[in-house]
């Protein structure tokens, strides 16, 4: 809930286990596709000096990806085990070609509970030629299987490009059907690979999604929400003014840039560091270089608005959630930083504002009223200090930043039973940790969906918000 903070390190890392994969997929951002394409991979040895690395730096959550992670299965293996050692929460990216019944048991039984898996379209002509797989659909179908029959929830990447947007409802509907719980519509971030900033840059045509193609996207996802109640979402920030109906558009808003927010960094199998991982340049190796340093140092331009955000943003009131859209987009289509995401409309071209029913707000308000409502702490939380506030982990990535006495509180009544005349905070900052799961009471309930999106979603930037936020 504090804005403006500047972390000591990042709160989730992307780890690439390899570079080898069985597929091929035409927009994978990997800049190493072209060059050497399955040549390094992490060993058992490096995984866990990266993941000691992290450790120390304090990140709380770890996204193996690759590559395929399940190509090179006794690194999986370590990974998830040393990393539970550790502390860590981890999610696993796949295309789940590789999967049997019994890997993925495995899988779950060292903790792995989420993957996300690719899976652009429906068409299995037009699948087969993106992954560049004979049979991909049923590949991933079978992976799909073979994860929710082991208790592990799958959401599904849907990447677009010109090419695959019309389909997004037809695959959508499909993977609701397998028990997928949340699909993501992800515009593709052209590769660096495929352009070149040095010179004017040249973006191939398949990823110059128009404003209304886009949108058909997002609206083809929302159908498919609506009949089959599946959760949505999008991994690349689209520009709130982009999205413009933000009661319609809600579950695409929120999020924001991950590596601009200073939460996320990406490792490579080689162990060289990014700040997002679409990005070509390189920032160290975290094997030999001191994270926080790189972080605060060579990376901090990612975290400096003066750099990052364009200029025709500015007066913008959702510059906070927004970043300019999605700055690896940006550069692809402009050559530089801070520069226009091809999505931007223009400053506050909102027309609903409405984000959450403020509704809920008063309810809860109510409810606080009674002074012994029973309220406790979220015993799973994870917490880090940072010089003048602290970061709390809720689950898996999401983490905020409070002020010390929130975190001191939290962290003192851990294991106590309290009554909400017992909690020290005025209303919206309750209301604000109960929707941040932070604390619970059994009787109140906010829906998956709130629960999901709370999690995500940047509350402290609502109006309702603005005493806590001080
Ligand atoms: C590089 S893949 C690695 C993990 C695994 N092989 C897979 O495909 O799920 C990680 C994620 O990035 C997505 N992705 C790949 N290229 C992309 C691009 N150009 N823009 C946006 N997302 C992309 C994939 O769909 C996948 O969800
Ligand atoms: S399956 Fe993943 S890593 Fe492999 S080519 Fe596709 S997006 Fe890239
Ligand atoms: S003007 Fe800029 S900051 Fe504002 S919503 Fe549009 S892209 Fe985002």
């Amino acid at each position: 809930m504090q804005t403006n903070t500047k972390f000591s390190a990042p709160t989730t890392a992307n780890v690439e286990l390899t570079e080898k994969c069985n597929a091929r997929c035409l927009h994978c951002y990997n800049p190493w596709r072209e060059e050497h394409m399955g040549v390094n991979s992490q060993t058992i040895d490096t995984i866990k000096k990266t993941i000691d690395k992290l450790k120390e730096a304090g990140v709380f959550h770890l996204i193996f990806t690759g590559g395929e992670p399940m190509s090179k299965m006794e690194v999986l293996y370590e990974a998830l085990k040393y990393g539970k050692k550790l502390g860590f929460s981890f999610s696993l990216n796949s295309n789940l070609m590789l999967t049997t019944d019994a890997k993925m048991k495995q899988l779950a039984e060292l903790g792995l509970d989420h993957v996300l898996t690719s899976f652009p379209s429906i068409d299995s002509k037009e699948n087969d030629h993106i992954m560049q797989v004979k049979n991909s659909i049923k590949k991933i179908e079978r992976g799909i299987i073979n994860c929710t029959n082991n208790n592990i929830r799958v959401s599904v990447n849907c990447v677009i490009t010109k090419s695959n947007y019309k389909n997004v409802y037809a695959t959508g509907k499909f993977v609701a059907k397998l028990g997928v719980q949340k699909l993501f519509v992800t515009r593709a971030v052209p590769p660096v690979y495929s352009y070149d900033t040095e010179k004017e840059p040249v973006v191939e045509e398949a990823y110059k999604l128009t404003h209304d193609e886009a949108k058909s996207a997002l609206d083809q996802a929302l159908r498919v929400k609506k009949e089959t109640g599946i959760l949505l979402g999008s991994l690349v920030n689209f520009p709130v003014c982009f999205l413009g109906d933000l009661e319609k558009y809600k579950d695409f808003f929120g999020r924001g840039c991950p590596s601009q927010r200073g939460d996320r960094i990406n490792i490579n199998a080689t162990g060289t560091m990014h700040t997002c991982v679409h990005e070509e340049e390189e920032y160290g190796n975290i094997l030999n270089d001191n994270l926080q340093e790189v972080y605060q140092t060579k990376m901090s331009k990612w975290h400096d608005k003066k750099q990052m955000i364009y200029k025709g943003c500015e007066g913008c009131d959702y510059i906070p959630t927004c970043y300019s859209g999605c700055q690896m987009v940006a550069i692809a289509f402009n050559g530089k930083f801070g520069s226009k995401d091809p999505l931007y409309v223009g400053p506050n071209a909102v027309s609903k504002k409405f984000l959450i029913d403020e509704k809920m707000f008063s309810e809860l308000e109510k409810k606080l009223d009674d002074p012994n409502l029973p309220l406790k702490i979220n015993k799973n939380l994870r917490h880090r200090a940072e010089k003048g506030f602290d970061l709390i982990n809720i689950q898996w990535g999401n983490t905020i930043s409070v002020k010390n006495e929130i975190s001191s509180f939290v962290q003192e009544n851990k294991n106590k039973e309290l009554k909400a005349n017992e909690i020290p905070f005025d209303k919206p900052t309750i209301v604000f940790l109960i929707l941040k799961n932070i604390l619970q009471n059994k009787d109140i309930d906010i829906g998956k969906e709130l629960q999901s999106q709370g999690l995500s979603f940047n509350f402290e930037t609502l109006p309702y918000f603005k005493s806590v936020n001080a």
